[in-house]
């Protein structure tokens, strides 16, 4: 089939690339000029595991390519992803302008009846507002239907490629056709694709991503309790997560949720609530409960220095929002670096994926180090903000002759606490004693 997916951000340029592989004939439109020259010369702007290989194989079979004229992307498409940002406005609801001069400028350039695609989170009833903008201008048949994405950074592609399932939201027979002959490659072991109409389709992928955030958040809680009353917050997790009802993922007590998704979709779901006069009060303590957490080791590391963190270097192990990415939007090490800069402490931190991206935005401020135990040296104490595989079994000989104090602070709760204890160490983690 041929393709033409508006937007290369990270969900169309997955997209494309992964239609591509199936074997469409894939064009990825983008209006930023440099982006797209860059794509052209090979050079993948993101940072997704595996990506690359699949971004090799069709761009050289020149089943993948890209240009910045909508109308030349478009041209003979039978399907039009529209991959766009959808960036939270001033009172949380998501921004639809880009979305929305897409579909003014789609109108007129159709020529044969073509599926238009809403593949970023949007507000329900946005396909109808798609549908009706488009409708202005267009000459010939067309169906505009919510094909939401579920992928997690970092493991993009093959969530992708084995998606869990795929949610197609369209009452047109016509465009099921269509979509279930393009999905149906990647849900050959019987992962279902489950029609729905456009509204609610829109709506599961908030419903996903709220309920993956309470879900975190629910734990973030019980880890807060368990330290009161001296639980294990990762026996509970055990103890729960073997429940099928509940289930062992997602249930990761640590320093708050971040990313591009989750806060995003969280406000903007909240959002829409109070737009339909109805009170989601879970949410609001979602949000409440996620902001005090990805600063609750603060406290701990001003108790330690009884206050006085004015001249400290502190080591940081992590930057971005989770492992095995380099977006750092939302995450938890920022806020607390920012909170710990004004408190006079030093900086030395380390990821590594995110270290360029930091460097763009507060490089003047803070040391980058070019490897885990650099940032060590010197610093009173390391905080331990993104459980990237490398920070789990460090050699703790190297880094107490690094660090000038035996005190680490663990957000992602990565090390065991007996052996913390036997070497000596003052150990603080989440939803765990001291
Ligand atoms: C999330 C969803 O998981 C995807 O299904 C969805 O497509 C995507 O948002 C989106 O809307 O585009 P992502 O933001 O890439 O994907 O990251 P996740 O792996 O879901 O993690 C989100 C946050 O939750 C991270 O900060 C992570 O550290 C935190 N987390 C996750 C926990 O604190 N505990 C856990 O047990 C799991």
């Amino acid at each position: 089939m041929k393709i033409a997916v508006v937007g290369t951000g990270y969900v169309g340029l997955v997209t494309g690339t992964c239609f591509a592989e199936t074997g469409n004939d894939v064009t990825c439109v983008d209006i930023d000029v440099q982006k797209v020259e860059k794509l052209k010369n090979g050079i993948i702007p993101i940072y997704e595991p595996g990506l690359d290989i699949l971004f090799d194989r069709n761009t050289k079979a020149k089943r993948l390519k890209f240009t910045t004229n909508l109308e030349e992307g478009i041209k003979d498409a039978q399907i039009i992803f529209l991959a766009l940002p959808t960036p939270p406005g001033e009172d949380g609801s998501a921004d639809l302008k880009y979305i929305l001069k897409v579909a003014d400028d789609l109108g007129p350039l159709l020529e044969d009846y073509t599926v238009i695609i809403d593949k970023s989170t949007v507000p329900v009833g946005t396909a109808e507002k798609v549908h009706e903008r488009i409708a202005r201008n267009a000459k010939v048949e067309f169906d505009v239907v919510s094909n939401p994405e579920f992928l997690r950074e970092g493991v993009a592609v093959e969530d992708f490629m084995k998606p869990d399932r795929v949610v197609i939201g369209t009452t047109s027979e016509k465009a099921q056709k269509v979509l279930s002959h393009l999905y149906n490659p990647l849900v050959r072991q019987g992962n279902p694709i489950i029609f729905m109409d456009e509204r609610s389709a829109e709506m599961t992928k908030y419903a996903a991503n709220a309920f993956l955030a309470t879900k975190i958040t629910f734990m973030n809680e019980i880890a807060n309790l368990c330290e009161k009353v001296g639980a294990n917050v990762d026996a509970v997790r055990m103890g729960i997560g073997s429940d099928s009802r509940i289930g062992k993922r997602f249930l990761f007590a640590g320093i708050g949720y971040g990313g591009s998704c989750f806060p995003k979709d969280v406000q903007a779901l909240a959002k829409t609530s109070a737009d339909y006069d109805y009170d989601f009060r879970i949410l609001q303590s979602v949000m409440e409960v996620n902001q005090n957490q990805k600063t609750k080791l603060i406290p701990r590391i001003k108790e330690y220095f009884n206050g006085e963190l004015k001249g400290k270097t502190v080591a940081v192990w992590g930057l971005a929002f989770k492992p095995y990415t380099d977006d750092i939007r939302e995450a938890p090490a920022l806020e607390n670096i920012k909170i710990l800069l004004s408190e006079g402490v030093k900086i030395k931190a380390y990821d590594p994926e995110a270290s360029e991206n930091v460097r763009k935005l507060i490089g003047d401020k803070i040391v980058l180090t070019d490897g885990p135990y650099s940032a060590l040296e010197n610093a009173d104490a390391l905080l331990v903000v993104t459980e990237w595989p490398l920070f789990r079994t460090p050699d703790f000989d190297v880094m107490s002759k690094l660090l000038k104090n035996k005190v680490i602070f663990d957000g992602r709760n990565l090390f065991d606490l007996q052996e913390m204890k036997e070497l000596g160490y003052t150990y603080y983690s989440i939803g765990r004693e001291a």
